[in-house]
């Protein structure tokens, strides 16, 4: 039995299931004997960090991750959408000295690659969002902590130094909502990423497959207090359409934004919009940033790759609205395209869940750091020295 085998076969017998009922698709969190101490490090690259990710998780966690609505169009298109786009590099420019650091909403970041928040890191690591928020402030980057976390919010934000943002979902219940918001300002968050591309769930039809649900043990524990519930609610085994469908509301409109910004004073960004008409009504509803985004192809498949829409959404706000962008983001090229198209900062989401699989704190730190890596080269061999010099003038 190789290396990745053997863990994965541990992986599998942890915590009492045995691998014919993981095989029957029982979710369960990683084992808390995990050692990251065989360098699953030596992952040239994303794909790689994924390939060690998907031999060391349960098929259903696995999948969860990966998968996207539908038919995943979107999913491949976010993807295959950054070779249209070939660099024009510039020669002869002296690039001994670069700096790719950026301020994003007063914060200072070393280079302009955050991290999405994404659910449930406990599936992937028995650290879970501790170790993302670790390897976040280890990087001197930004983590942004989802609604959807199995660590409580006070506890990341004392991993994360009290630099970290919130993704929010409004809720149907605004008194929940705005005890959330509460929470998460009063713990430090310094931006409230609104998600607005899921008035319903999209159907990933994996996890449907797969009767996701959450391992006993593991829940939304921020969620739980104004609803004892929810980790029942967590655990439908109906997949993740069905079984936290109780946390949106199909009602949300322009105006709650206007109530959202009534309630704090950390700027709001919306997060999934892929039109530039959506992004210019946000300039009246208080919102100070938008991040292009199709929630990773996870919602409305047959939406497009957020780079082919991402320069009308700069040109219509760019000067107002702080612009962001993240999907399919597995390169430094990719995230140099979008930062050479406006966007101020990108963010990525798989590849921080395959660093958190395949390796804990520092398999985090090794997925940002292969992508702030490739970005500085792709840079220097573009003839630039700073973000300042990525623009659109080097795509065609
Ligand atoms: C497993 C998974 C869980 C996610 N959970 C959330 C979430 O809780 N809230 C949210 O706004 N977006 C969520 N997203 C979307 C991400 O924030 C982000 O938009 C997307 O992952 C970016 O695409 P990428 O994974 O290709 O980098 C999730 C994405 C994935 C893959």
């Amino acid at each position: 039995m190789n290396r990745h085998s053997f863990l994965k076969r541990s992986l599998l017998t942890a915590g009492g299931f045995t691998i014919g009922n993981a095989l029957k698709g029982q979710a369960q969190a990683a084992p808390s004997s995990f050692s990251s101490t065989d360098k699953p490090l030596d992952a040239l690259n994303i794909f790689e960090l994924e390939q060690l990710a998907k031999e060391r998780l349960p098929q259903m966690a696995y999948d969860y991750y990966r998968s996207g609505a539908w038919d995943e169009t979107t999913l491949k298109a976010n993807r295959e959408a950054y070779e249209k786009y070939k660099i024009h590099y510039k020669v002869l420019v002296d690039v001994q000295n670069r700096d790719l650091s950026t301020t994003v909403f007063g914060h200072k970041v070393a280079f302009p690659i955050l991290i999405a928040p994404t659910a449930f890191h406990k599936l992937a690591h028995p650290d879970g969002e501790l170790a993302t928020a670790r390897a976040a402030v280890a990087s001197n980057t930004l983590m942004s902590l989802s609604s959807l976390s199995t660590t409580l919010i006070e506890d990341v934000s004392v991993a994360a130094n009290r630099n970290f943002w919130f993704q929010l979902y409004i809720n149907k219940d605004r008194g929940f909502t705005r005890d959330l918001v509460g929470r998460a300002t009063a713990a430090g968050a310094k931006a409230l990423l609104v998600t607005v591309d899921t008035p319903l769930w999209g159907r990933r039809e994996r996890d449907v497959r797969n009767g996701f649900h959450l391992p006993e043990g593991l829940s939304a524990i921020n969620l739980i207090p104004s609803d004892k519930d929810g980790v029942k609610k967590g655990n439908s085994g109906a997949g993740l359409g069905q079984s936290f469908a109780w946390m949106l509301d199909a009602t949300l409109q322009w105006k709650d934004l206007d109530w959202l910004a009534s309630i704090t004073n950390v700027p709001i960004v919306i997060k999934g919009v892929c039109r530039a008409d959506d992004a210019t009504k946000a300039l009246s509803h208080g919102v100070k940033g938008v991040l292009v985004s199709n929630h990773g192809g996870r919602q409305m498949d047959s939406a497009p790759a957020t780079i082919d829409v991402l320069a009308p959404i700069v040109d219509a706000v760019g000067d107002q609205l702080t612009v962001l962008m993240d999907g399919g983001i597995r390169r430094g090229t990719d995230a140099m395209k979008a930062l050479a198209m406006g966007a101020k900062a990108v963010l990525v989401g798989r590849p921080v869940l395959w660093g958190l699989a395949a390796g804990g704190q520092p398999g985090v730190e090794k997925a940002l750091a292969l992508l702030r890596d490739e970005l500085d080269l792709a840079m220097a061999l573009s003839g630039c020295r700073t973000l300042k010099d990525l623009n659109r003038d080097l795509l065609r």
